[in-house]
């Protein structure tokens, strides 16, 4: 069996790691370093100073290579992946088409820095089927799948072909995904990226991010970027993502089962306005996400029918930390409006599910339901 080959769960254990050496580690420690010894031409050796490279990081980015099928550039957090994209191929003239509910900060970064620089950001949201249509002359079309916190699907093969014929390079924001949910390059997306922030890491510790680009030579260009924005991640946090990135079948495995389960209980009661999860065979994402997705996701948004509710809900859970972000062992959730950004109702609340235990997590969850509507 080639590596290539092997099951997911087997291939996050293992991506990445050296072959094995006589009395060294599996996984070695972070290489602590700013320059490194380094005499005659430059050329002789792999890594001359930590701006241009680290061997924690070259380890790390072969594991997202290989997983995502791609070259893997890593970068700080999530938008530093996001600005090495977009900033240095966009310039005064060019389309940049985007969904309206993608996550807030790539909106923002679109709205303000790129649309100030002359580029016209046309947002259509994800589910609308116009949105085809909208990507006629773009030069660079972003999407993301689930969309966040929406959570509606579009056909990623469809838009990145429609794309590519008008000249477009695409690029596909797989944090909600993972690249053991849905594989973004296979279906033709040039570059696929991701907040390993989120489940990559997913112990709510670090802050990194990553882009896997098709073509060696778009890495190359990423990398440039990195080196000249010195956009470069610590080793110590390479590091912790590596370790934990030979846990993430097994914690996706838990969570996604919870998640559906917990989908099902929510669905099935009558004090709730909407019950999103793409795993319900009656939402509006299923279908398409069944076939474009190999699993559905932690994330189950729901909306209680006020803002006091939801945030009585919040105060009343004890398995859920009330917290942003997602992704992580611990089972956390927000009322989403509360940031104001995304065109979601008041009471609307984004849950990730963590690893606790299936029955205490839903038993929890339903308590904390009863508290919200007890006044
Ligand atoms: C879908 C998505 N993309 C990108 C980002 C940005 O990632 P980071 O916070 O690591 O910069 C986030 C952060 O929440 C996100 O949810």
């Amino acid at each position: 069996m080639a590596d290539s080959e092997y099951r997911d769960g087997t291939r996050v254990v293992r991506a990445g790691l050296p072959e094995a050496d006589q009395g060294t580690p599996f996984l070695p420690g972070p290489t602590f370093a700013a320059p490194y010894h380094l005499s005659g031409p430059p050329e002789s050796s792999d890594y001359v100073y930590g701006r241009y490279g680290n061997p924690t990081l070259t380890r790390y980015e072969s594991a997202l290579g290989e997983l995502e099928g791609g070259s893997a550039v890593v970068f700080p957090s999530g938008m530093a992946a996001v600005a090495a994209v977009l900033l240095p191929r966009l310039r005064p003239g060019d389309v940049l088409v985007a969904p309206s509910d993608c996550y807030m900060g790539v909106r923002s970064l679109s709205t303000s820095h790129l649309a100030e620089r002359g580029v016209e950001v046309r947002l259509v949201p994800t589910a609308d089927p116009g949105f085809a249509d909208a990507i006629d002359g773009a030069s660079f079309v972003w999407l993301e799948t689930p969309s966040n916190p929406g959570l509606d699907v579009c056909d990623l093969r469809l838009l990145i072909d429609r794309a590519h014929a008008t000249g477009a390079l695409v690029a596909v924001d797989n944090t909600f995904a993972t690249p053991l949910g849905q594989r973004p390059l296979e279906l033709g997306a040039d570059f696929s990226m991701a907040s390993a922030s989120k489940y990559l890491s997913g112990h709510a510790d670090l802050i990194l991010g990553y882009v896997c680009a098709r073509e060696p030579a778009e890495a190359e260009a990423l990398v440039d970027w990195r080196i000249h924005a010195g956009s470069v991640a610590a080793p110590f946090e390479v590091w912790l993502a590596h370790r934990s990135l030979a846990t993430l079948d097994v914690r996706l495995e838990r969570e996604c089962s919870t998640a559906q389960a917990l989908a099902e209980r929510l669905a099935a009661r009558d004090d709730l306005e909407s019950v999103r999860y793409p795993g319900l065979p009656s939402d509006p994402s299923h279908k398409l996400a069944s076939r474009q997705m190999t699993r559905f996701g932690t994330i189950v948004c729901f909306t209680l029918p006020s803002e006091e509710q939801a945030e009585r809900f919040l105060a009343a859970s004890r398995l859920v930390t009330e917290a942003t972000s997602f992704g992580g062992v611990h089972s956390s959730a927000e009322r989403r409006g509360r940031w104001g950004g995304d065109a979601v109702a008041p009471g609307f609340i984004r849950m990730s599910v963590g690893c606790e235990h299936p029955d205490d997590l839903i038993a929890d969850v339903e308590q904390a339901l009863a508290v919200a509507a007890s006044r």
